[in-house]
């Protein structure tokens, strides 16, 4: 009977053995198992991830995998998972694949029963796409930071600058100097760049009644404002359901489609074609405005509307600013697609009735 017994209890061990193995090995997670310095075991997954072969790995010394200034901290988290009685903390860690490359990994040990005696199931959990996401966003956030910083400044500086202003016109009742005159435009000029900066980051404080506007008609007139830039550029203009209207600030969006405009010739050196649409869909004005200009790099995406970025020797960097703020603080949406080589669209999506005043 004992015997029986025993044998069903074997039995079933090796139909779990054989039930986790599979799971083991169709895992989409690099899983291998190790003892003593060797890799006994490593799935599929695994051999893919970390580029060899079963048989290259197979055998190795899993700190193979580790740079070596990270070769004592994990000796003894190896050491620690063979005396656990279940997992230990996850750690994220950067190995070196066989083929030299490194990837972000998410490090995982837990001790297993493998081929009748005690080992360690390491797994690693690629986390590439979140580590680039992580360190955008930390781009970004400083690149933001920054900008919020400018804004302080100019404002801080705005006024000082605008009471220099002041004295200057008295002291120009009294004097002459030749000087003068330069002084004051140059200091106008200084001005009015802070308070562009200022506009442009908070459209909000500017003072402007809420009107009806009817986007085909301004649109209409916004090309003529760069009839000396377009001999070699075709505008190609589809603009439906003219009876659909915003209420906003008319001159902030003139400002913002403008903005788009000027960035698509900019972005067409030589010959090119600018296609505007304007469509009613889903309760919200449409606007697409594509170019098949020089395109935007895939990393600089998420930088477009961040205060100051630039890749023109003479861009200030707060076009899209101002069209981002504008079209956000009034509840609507900037989508940007944009290839290489190929070019941009920028899609503006605006609801009938803002959110946000
Ligand atoms: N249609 C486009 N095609 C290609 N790149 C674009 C396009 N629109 C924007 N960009 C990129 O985004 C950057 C930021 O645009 P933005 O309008 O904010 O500043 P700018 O055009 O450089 O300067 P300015 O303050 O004179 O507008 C540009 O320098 C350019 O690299
Ligand atoms: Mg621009």
């Amino acid at each position: 009977m004992n015997q029986v017994l025993e044998s069903l209890k074997s039995k079933d061990m090796i139909q779990n053995e054989m039930m986790y193995r599979e799971i083991v090995e169709y895992s989409v997670e690099t899983i291998f198992i190790h003892v003593d310095h060797e890799i006994l075991y490593i799935n599929q997954a695994g051999s893919d991830f970390l580029k060899g072969s079963k048989k290259d790995i197979i055998g190795a010394d899993p700190l193979c995998i580790i740079q070596d200034v990270f070769k004592p901290m994990i000796v003894e988290r190896f050491r620690k998972a063979m005396l656990a009685s279940g997992p230990i903390e996850v750690i994220e860690q950067t190995i070196a694949r066989l083929d030299g490359s490194y990837v972000d990994v998410e490090f995982y040990c837990h001790p297993v029963q493998f081929g009748g005696r005690k080992a360690i199931q390491t797994g690693l959990r690629d986390i590439t796409e979140r580590k680039n996401t992580e360190r955008q966003l930390n781009e970004r956030e400083k690149l933001a930071s920054i900008g919020q910083m400018a804004v302080g400044i100019a404002h801080e500086v705005k006024n000082p600058l605008t009471s220099v202003k002041g004295f200057l016109q008295l002291v120009k009742e009294t004097n002459t100097h030749p000087y003068l005159q330069a002084m004051e435009s140059e200091l106008e000029k200084a001005i009015d760049t802070l308070q562009n900066l200022l506009q442009v980051s908070k459209p909000n404080l500017y003072e402007e009644p809420m009107i009806e506007i009817d986007l085909c008609k301004e649109l209409s007139s916004l090309i003529f404002l760069f009839q000396d830039k377009l001999y070699n550029t075709e505008i190609e203009m589809d603009l439906r359901n003219s009876d659909q209207m915003i209420v906003g600030k008319k001159n902030l969006f003139l400002k913002a489609f403008f903005n788009l405009i000027k960035n698509a010739l900019e972005a067409m050196p030589e010959k090119g074609k600018i296609r505007i649409e304007h469509y009613f869909q889903n309760d919200c004005i449409h606007v697409k405005i594509s170019d098949n200009g020089i395109g935007i790099p895939k990393d600089k995406i998420d930088c477009l509307g961040t205060p100051f970025y630039s890749s023109k020797g003479e861009g200030t960097g707060l076009g899209l600013t101002q069209v981002f703020t504008t079209v956000r603080e009034y509840g609507g949406t900037v989508q940007v697609q944009s290839e290489l080589g190929i070019g941009t669209t920028f899609l503006v999506q605006l609801p009938l009735h803002p959110t946000i005043g």
